[in-house]
């Protein structure tokens, strides 16, 4: 993705200064009450019959029960050291620990066990593990099962996805338990918002629809919280805090690393799993330098990330891969919105800046070569470039400057099938989806047989291909309010996939 020096200001010099001073006059955290002594139930100690009977029936219901609320907060476990993070064997051969370390459900019931016998309770934690155990347990159940769940909005297809039914299962265990956190430090601009129209409008969508849409998964109780968000935006720091043209990235750090700093002082969360339960989210190139500011961020917290190049620090087992959606004015062009079902014209297209490794071998090869393969550098001011999208069979999307491309997206919406030309590339949501089911990969070794390659898609393989991108569709599209299954609700289920530790594909 191009960043674009004309939308930038240039920022007063003591930047820095700006930064923290933003973080300084931050609202205060709601005063909250830390009570620090696990309370052991007082039942009544007339009869131990009761008593044994009045201990079975609270656990029971702690059993049966995910929404209890707990009235006996206690104390904190000790900080788990970074070095644990990492340890934890996997679950299975399909189900690996991918991120924090889990409780599996027979270490619960052994501690619920204990916990009977010293008549306390469970701690909150051990109820969110809990939680999250129960669903890990019905995720596998119903990928084991033959039958399919089938909604309104979610059409099972083997076609599409890695496992239709546990990938179900996951996203409707999401939406009965997940919980959020936002952090209310820092001030607008750069936190609490973000771009919502043109390249980065994923960055500011994501952030409004957290903190005010009406989703339900943000909860104003951190202690019943699954994950933490901390709200800022990297395409706002580099509008605000980069001095254009300098190249020092220093202020973005800064930012960062002070955001970290007043909250891991102020609350007792991070520090609790040195950042492991936290995430942020950031479409804009700068991303991955951003988090450098603070080394557990990058190196343990939950990166979300258009910018999700394996090679530079993207780590998929805790990053998640963003879907660049270019809206020009935050809204799909309606020329995409229902894409005709015609006879396709052009076997493929592409038209964008000769920049990044991958295009120059793109134009070399294919501009102005073959009049099947529409390759443009700039596309002449006749020609638009939505309308060749729809007349074309292959859209063509190498990266660019960064691994990323807009083009995905768009290819998708217009229903011309994506050619992925990248290299270390994580796609978007491929934890859930085959992207061979709606998407063909072509090696950069391969682009001068483009053609051949593109040719020898047999119309069977075609429509297949399209069927799949018209049920993908709406896990790409960005809706306000946002819809069950779309772009937001993919995005926190590979949030939510993390802290779960389950690897579906
Ligand atoms: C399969 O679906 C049917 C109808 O929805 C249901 O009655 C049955 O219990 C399901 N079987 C399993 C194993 O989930
Ligand atoms: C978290 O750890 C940091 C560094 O050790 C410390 O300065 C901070 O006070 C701790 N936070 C809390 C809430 O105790
Ligand atoms: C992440 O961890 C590696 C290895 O432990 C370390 O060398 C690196 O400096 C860390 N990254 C950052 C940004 O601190
Ligand atoms: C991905 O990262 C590698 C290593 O830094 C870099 O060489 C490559 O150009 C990056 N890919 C893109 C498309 O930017």
């Amino acid at each position: 993705m191009p960043y674009d020096p004309e939308s930038t200001q240039v920022v007063p010099t003591g930047f820095i200064k700006t930064s923290t001073s933003l973080l300084r006059h931050l609202p205060q955290p709601r005063k909250k009450k830390t009570e620090t002594t696990m309370e052991v139930f007082h039942l009544p100690t007339t009869s131990p019959l009761l008593t044994s009977i009045a201990a079975a029936s609270i656990l029971l219901f702690l059993l049966v029960s995910d929404n209890y609320s707990d009235r006996f907060a206690t104390k904190s476990p000790p900080p788990l050291k970074f070095t644990h993070l990492h340890q934890f064997p996997p679950i299975s051969d399909r189900f690996q620990a991918v991120h924090l370390p889990e409780i599996s459900e027979e270490l619960l019931a052994h501690r619920l066990n204990l916990r009977k016998a010293t008549k306390t309770r469970l701690t909150r934690d051990e109820k969110l593990e809990l939680g999250l155990a129960r669903a890990r347990a019905e995720i596998r159940r119903a990928a084991k099962v033959s039958n399919l769940s089938t909604t309104v909005d979610y059409v099972p297809s083997f076609a599409v996805y890695h496992n239709p039914r546990a990938f179900f299962q996951s996203y409707v265990e999401m939406e009965r338990r997940f919980k959020v956190y936002v952090y209310p430090e820092g001030d607008l601009p750069i936190t609490h918002d973000g771009p919502c129209k043109n390249i980065y409008t994923v960055e500011g969508r994501f952030i409004h629809e957290m903190e005010h849409g009406a989703n339900g998964f943000r909860t104003a109780d951190p202690s019943v919280a699954h994950v933490f968000f901390m709200p800022f935006s990297v395409a706002w720091m580099v509008k605000y805090l980069y001095e254009s043209g300098s190249f020092d990235q220093t202020p973005l750090r800064v930012f960062v690393s002070d955001y970290v700093r007043v909250v891991s002082e102020k609350y007792p969360f991070w520090n609790k799993t040195t950042g492991a339960d936290h995430f942020i989210v950031s479409c804009h190139d700068w991303g991955p330098i951003a988090t450098e500011g603070n080394p557990f961020l990058y190196n343990t917290s939950i990166r979300v990330f258009c910018n999700a190049n394996s090679s530079e620090g993207f780590n998929p087992q805790k990053d998640v891969s963003l879907p660049e959606i270019h809206l020009y004015d935050g809204d799909i062009s309606p020329k995409l919105l229902s894409p005709p079902d015609t006879q396709r014209a052009h076997l493929a297209f592409f038209a964008g800046g000769n920049h990044g490794p991958i295009r120059p071998i793109i134009l070399k090869h294919w501009k102005d070569r073959d009049s099947d393969i529409r390759v443009y550098e700039y596309l002449p001011k006749k020609l638009d470039y939505y309308e060749l999208m729809l007349k074309s069979r292959f859209c063509l999307c190498p990266s660019g400057y960064e691994v990323a491309s807009p083009r995905i997206v768009e290819a998708i919406y217009a229903e011309c099938v994506p050619v992925i030309i990248s290299e270390k590339y994580v796609l978007p949501f491929s934890d859930v989806l085959r992207w061979e089911g709606f998407s063909i990969k072509v090696g950069v070794s391969e682009i001068p047989r483009l053609k051949e390659i593109l040719m020898g898609v047999s119309e069977a393989e075609y429509s297949r291909l399209k069927e799949g991108l018209r049920i993908v569709r709406k896990h790409f599209v960005l809706n306000r309010p946002a819809k069950r299954l779309d772009a937001f609700h993919m995005i926190l289920h590979s949030i939510w996939l993390r802290r779960l530790n389950v690897r579906l594909a």
